[in-house]
């Protein structure tokens, strides 16, 4: 028995009253910690706190409520996100990248909203995830992320382990019933803390702090969530019962009332050029917040205004957000190294001395190809600015050549391989050096990886390392070989189970059946991928057909160009080649459609989907409409003919209601596919 200072109320009335006592304390000290960072009791104390509460709770368990701050960390696992609606849509911003724009967006509002001297409110806008949490009742119901604007996934065990966010709203707020957004976020120093944990204990670390949030929300063990350091920011009200606000500042302080943490950096500003002097002391200032943040959002202040100005399908005509310029930094070559990629072309990359850019670390840029290198003329030991903007994939921009001695060394892109050490050619009009070596492992590695991927043959469980062994070990040379691997080789392999053998090989059976489109996008040929496979496919049905298919006859297919034809042409001359699809075929790998049952009954017809079925995902869903003819739009109008109905359904069920136009739940579906008939 632990030694406790507090009593144990005798009787369930005082019990209740100590309850709400504690818990009324505890919000106010969460407030005070988590959302004001300024705590005025110890840790211990607050700890004494709770743990008065939990045992309270513990004798008298029917009054334990699920506000009840001792409710954060729940302990089951989630089974699978449940896809859920917003209260209104979840819009994405315009956005401006220079001055000019910013002073393009103040004129279309003053052209939409005249006589007034336009307030602007400007707050950071949040590098992290978009989320929208339900309260009803003041009590926190549900959490959910961004999604495709519309729809978002069920988080809400996740979110409640944020302590940043109330579980019940203050009393003294009027805010009761609403639909509150925000951006969840890791902080720098947080995540830097976290990431050196990982590394320590030999785990992956999270590319940056913005990965780092996301796959936390998203993890399926609130436990772990409630370990990780995720914090909020609300930046709006969707839908609000009480309060009626005049302007977006009144809204944000009774949002601050009701506990829900706002940024502290939040402006008010009367015309366009204050606003910008303000974006201008930020751009370095940024830098200093121990959160990232990917530029400032610039709102309207005036709620009638941004009433008036509206939305557009996408984002609302009264804010916008100002993307500060990409950042740039100079930094040296350490060296310079040649990759070789799954059509043996050969592209130079830079090794870097590390920098910070952007909240990631950049130690390698890609040089594109020999004539870039040539032109840009860069050397080994070379000083160098970098950029990287957003997500894109790190630039060197140009040499310092003020920095150069005669330390610094030419390269050449080397004519032979460096895998394999064949031959590394230029063909005709090609930018890029080829190693022409086939067998190249370098080639040969890529080109599995690509085959198995998930989008193309889909084998689960042959991922970059085993692909690597296989490879080094001699097991597999080419594609085929993966249909000849036997259970007893994958054992031998270090460190692979029994269990993960056999699901292995089940995931390389199933891929025969992938069928013709999937077959020719994965076998690499140049220009053919996922989209020219399809097409191609509608025209085909077996790849003898194609592969007997003259240039112009290709060429006759719509979206078919000289390039894609002359490539498909020449891949399946190639001797190699025509005995790759040889060994595929004797191997049991599909290349024929059967489109004998795919009668197309449901041709022409449009189809809207609404709500989550529970059997098929959206995307499936649709495959399977258009695969017999039909044709899947995204809102309910005059010309639709059918609506499919799933749990949860939006507007657009109302509407087709109103517009009387054909209604199926999932049931009704599925028997429409069983008869391959319309009732
Ligand atoms: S307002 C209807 N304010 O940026 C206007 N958004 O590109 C909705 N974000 O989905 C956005 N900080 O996830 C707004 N202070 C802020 C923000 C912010 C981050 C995110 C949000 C939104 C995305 C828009």
């Amino acid at each position: 028995m632990p030694n406790l200072e507090f009593k144990i109320p005798q009787g369930k009335n005082i019990a209740e009253k100590r309850i709400k006592e504690l818990r009324k304390e505890i919000r106010y000290h969460n407030k005070k910690y988590y959302i004001e960072s300024n705590p005025v009791i110890s840790d211990d104390e607050y700890d004494e706190l709770l743990r008065e509460l939990e045992t309270i709770e513990k004798e008298f368990p029917d009054l334990i409520t699920e506000d009840s701050p001792t409710q954060r960390i729940g302990s089951e696992e989630i089974d699978e996100f449940e896809v859920v609606e917003h209260k209104s849509k979840m819009l994405s911003l315009d956005k401006a990248f220079n001055h000019e724009q910013l002073r393009d967006f103040d004129n279309r509002i003053r052209k939409n909203w005249k006589d007034h001297k336009i307030e602007y409110i400007v707050e950071p806008k949040i590098d992290g995830l978009g989320v929208a949490l339900l309260y009803e009742d003041k009590v926190l119901k549900r959490g959910a992320t961004r999604g495709d604007g519309a729809r978002g996934e069920d988080i809400t065990p996740n979110v409640k382990t944020i302590k940043s966010i109330p579980l019940k709203l203050s009393e003294n707020s009027i805010l009761s019933d609403i639909e509150v957004r925000g951006e969840i976020y890791m902080p720098r120093t947080a995540f830097k803390r976290m990431n050196d944990k990982r590394l320590e204990k030999g785990k992956e670390p999270f590319a940056n702090p913005r990965n780092a949030a996301s796959g936390t929300v998203r993890t399926k063990d609130p436990q772990i969530v409630a370990k990780r350091p995720l914090d909020i920011f609300c930046y709006s009200l969707s839908n609000y019962n009480n309060g009626d606000f005049e302007t977006h500042l009144e809204k944000m302080k009774e949002m601050k009332n009701a506990n829900l943490k706002t940024n502290e950096h939040i402006e008010k500003f009367v015309g366009i050029e204050e606003v910008i002097k303000y974006l201008d002391e930020w751009e370095e200032k940024k830098d200093n917040l121990d959160y990232e943040i990917d530029g400032m959002v610039i709102k309207v202040n005036n709620l009638e205004a941004q009433e008036r100005l509206g939305s557009t399908t996408h984002h609302p005509r009264w804010a916008i957000a100002y993307k500060y310029p990409p950042m740039r930094k100079t930094t040296k070559i350490r060296n310079i190294e040649v990759m070789v990629g799954r059509t043996g072309k050969l592209t130079p990359v830079a090794i870097l001395e590390p920098i910070h850019l952007s909240g990631t670390t950049v130690s390698r840029a890609s040089l594109h190809n020999e004539d870039e290198l040539k032109r840009k003329d860069i050397r080994i030991g070379d000083t160098v600015l970098v950029e990287k903007a957003g997500e894109i994939i790190p630039q060197v921009i140009k040499v310092v050549k003020e920095n150069r001695d005669d330390s610094q060394k030419e390269f050449n892109m080397p004519h032979k391989c460096p895998v394999c050490g064949a031959k590394a050619k230029r063909f005709n009009d090609d930018v890029a050096r080829r190693c022409v070596n086939a067998q190249c492992p370098a080639q040969v590695k890529q080109r599995i990886e690509h085959w198995g991927a998930r989008e193309v043959m889909n084998i689960k469980g042959l991922g970059t390392k085993l692909i690597d062994r296989l490879v080094s070990e001699g097991y597999i040379k080419s594609i085929s070989d993966i249909y000849e691997l036997q259970e007893n080789d994958l054992k031998q392999i270090e460190r692979m189970g029994q269990k993960s053998a056999y699901k292995l090989m089940n995931n390389i059976e199933k891929s025969k059946n992938q069928g013709l489109e999937k077959v020719l996008s994965g076998l690499g040929i140049t220009y053919v991928g996922q989209h020219v496979a399809s097409v191609l496919t509608e025209h085909y049905d077996t790849i003898d057909k194609i592969q007997k298919a003259e240039k112009e006859e290709l060429e006759r297919i719509d979206e078919i160009g000289p390039k894609i034809a002359e490539s498909v042409v020449s891949f399946f001359k190639e001797e190699k080649n025509i005995s790759l699809i040889q060994e595929l075929k004797q191997n049991g790998v599909k290349m024929e459609e059967e489109r004998i049952e795919l009668e197309q009954f449901l041709d022409g017809k449009k189809f809207v989907l609404t709500g989550a079925l529970g059997e098929y995902s959206r995307a499936e869903a649709s495959e399977i409409i258009e695969k017999y003819g039909g044709r899947v739009t995204s809102s309910v109008s005059g010309k639709t003919d059918y609506v499919i109905v799933g749990e949860n359904p939006g507007s657009k069920l109302t509407k087709a209601r109103k517009l009387g136009i054909n209604i199926f739940n999932e049931q009704d579906f599925r028997k429409i596919l069983d008869d391959k008939s319309l009732p």
